[in-house]
């Protein structure tokens, strides 16, 4: 079991890592951290038509930070903004299976998520504001 989740873990590193330009249109970002165990995450979605096109993660810290950080840019590509705003850390834990001591892992993939499609709304109203 345990090395079941292991292997999940593993797969989950390669999905987009990465960073977009976080200037170009349509980019969002997050940065989100546990101050408690020292792990970020970086996160962006690109969004276009409410859309999100493509989203990156670059995580620092336990490989279920990164698992989940994965696991959520591999969910939320294709979905709307609204939907992917909803996606909650027990979509992603039940999925990886988390133990107990690493739910906080997930929640930091929510977390991220979330502020990366609220840095998105910050600039897309700025920019709709201003056309
Ligand atoms: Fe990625 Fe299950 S397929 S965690
Ligand atoms: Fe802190 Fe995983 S994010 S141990």
């Amino acid at each position: 079991h345990g090395q079941r989740r292991l292997y999940h873990e593993a797969v989950h590193d390669h999905f987009n890592v990465g960073m977009l330009d976080k200037n170009a249109a349509g980019v969002g970002t997050a940065l989100v951290g546990k101050a408690s165990c020292g792990d970020v995450i970086k996160l962006q979605v690109a969004v276009k038509d409410g859309i999100i096109q493509d989203a990156k993660f670059k995580t620092f810290g336990c490989g279920s930070a990164i698992a989940s950080s994965s696991l959520a840019t591999e969910m939320i590509i294709g979905q709307h903004v609204d939907e992917a705003f909803k996606i909650t850390n027990k979509d992603i834990s039940s999925h990886l299976k988390l133990p107990p001591v690493k739910i906080h892992c997930s929640v930091l993939a929510e977390e991220a998520i979330q502020a990366a499609i609220g840095d998105w709304r910050k600039k897309h109203e700025a920019v709709s504001a201003s056309a």
